[in-house]
């Protein structure tokens, strides 16, 4: 089987390919963008998710795609719609046009109406490619952490660790669950290679949802250091997030807050009976990242 692995120089793009490269009859093209991807085993393509000729250059030959590249974190909202949505509208036009047997789109727990441009966008894609005609599978990661995922938990423990206050947007009582990166990376690896496997969209969250404020707790117990939360109003998020955007930071991106406030099905079942994905609770995952 060849596959098609786009966004593998991002933080779970790039597990995966690691993970997919040299396994017994599967073969690995990889897309680049704009970063360099080097790995022994793996052809490499340069293409776009906007440029329609690179996409038809890169499913070339390919039975399968596993479509990670997104835009994950940006201020320019209309751009999570070029990418997000119309790039893979162009990626399953291509697919389509070159025979490929099945789609597997890397959306997120966060697609959600109301979850801000970012998840509107996920949504939207996640919904184009389920109505393709191609055989699809949808995985909808929750927040994934551990190396090579440069992501809000990630940052989150840095952020614990380094400071004594920690802010929490609103009243800290909407929920997360996130997911060891390693455990989201095996669910997928047994999607790839079951090839009876269509039509079907998992969860991949973690074990136990959890409030913002008990992730900051149980971060800063692992850690061992107590820290002062302070509740900073939804509005005074927003406020700074427009004025980081006007700074030209990109610390905090302004569709973060919906994205983090939205409600969330964190139902794994599927995925648990499926695709043998048993998530690992979040004091183990950060015992494989960070050092207490
Ligand atoms: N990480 C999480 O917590 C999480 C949770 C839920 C869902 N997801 C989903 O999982 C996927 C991977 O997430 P990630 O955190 O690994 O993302 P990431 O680190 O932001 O990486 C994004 C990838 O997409 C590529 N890309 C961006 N624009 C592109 C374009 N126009 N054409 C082709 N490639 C493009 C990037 O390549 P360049 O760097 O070269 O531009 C990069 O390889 C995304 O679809 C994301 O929505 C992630």
């Amino acid at each position: 089987m060849k596959a098609l692995v786009t966004g593998a120089s991002g933080g779970l793009g790039n597990s995966l390919l690691r993970r997919m490269v040299g396994r017994e009859g599967l073969e690995v093209r990889a897309l680049a963008h704009r970063s360099s991807i080097v790995m022994e085993g793996c052809e490499i393509v340069r293409g776009d998710l906007r440029d329609r000729v690179s996409l038809l250059e890169a499913v070339k030959g390919v039975d399968t795609v596993v479509h990670l590249a997104a835009l994950t974190h940006t201020n320019r909202q209309e751009d999570y719609f070029i990418v997000n949505a119309e790039g893979t509208k162009n990626l399953v036009d291509a697919s389509l046009a070159s025979g490929v047997r099945r789609f597997m789109y890397v959306s997120s727990l966060a697609a959600q109406p109301g979850g801000g441009s970012y998840s509107e966008s996920k949504l939207m894609a996640e919904g184009m490619v389920k109505s393709s005609g191609l055989k699809w599978i949808v995985f909808r990661p929750a927040e994934v952490y551990g190396v090579g995922s440069g992501d809000a938990v990630n940052k989150l423990v840095g952020w614990v660790r380094d400071f004594k206050v920690v802010p929490v947007a609103g009243d800290g009582s909407y929920t997360l669950s996130p997911a060891f990166i390693d455990d989201v990376v095996s669910a997928m690896i047994v999607a790839v290679e079951n090839a009876a496997l269509e039509n079907t969209a998992f969860t991949l969250a973690g074990p136990e949802p959890m409030t913002y404020i008990q992730l900051v707790d149980r971060i800063g117990r692992f850690l061992g250091v107590d820290r002062y939360k302070i509740r900073v109003p939804i509005l005074a998020m927003k406020l700074a997030a427009e004025v980081l955007f006007l700074m030209g930071r990109d610390f905090l991106v302004r569709d973060q807050i919906p994205r983090l406030l939205c409600g969330k099905d964190y139902d794994i079942e599927l995925a648990v009976r499926l695709l043998n994905y048993r998530p690992r609770k979040l004091e183990e995952g950060l015992r494989q990242c960070v050092s207490p």
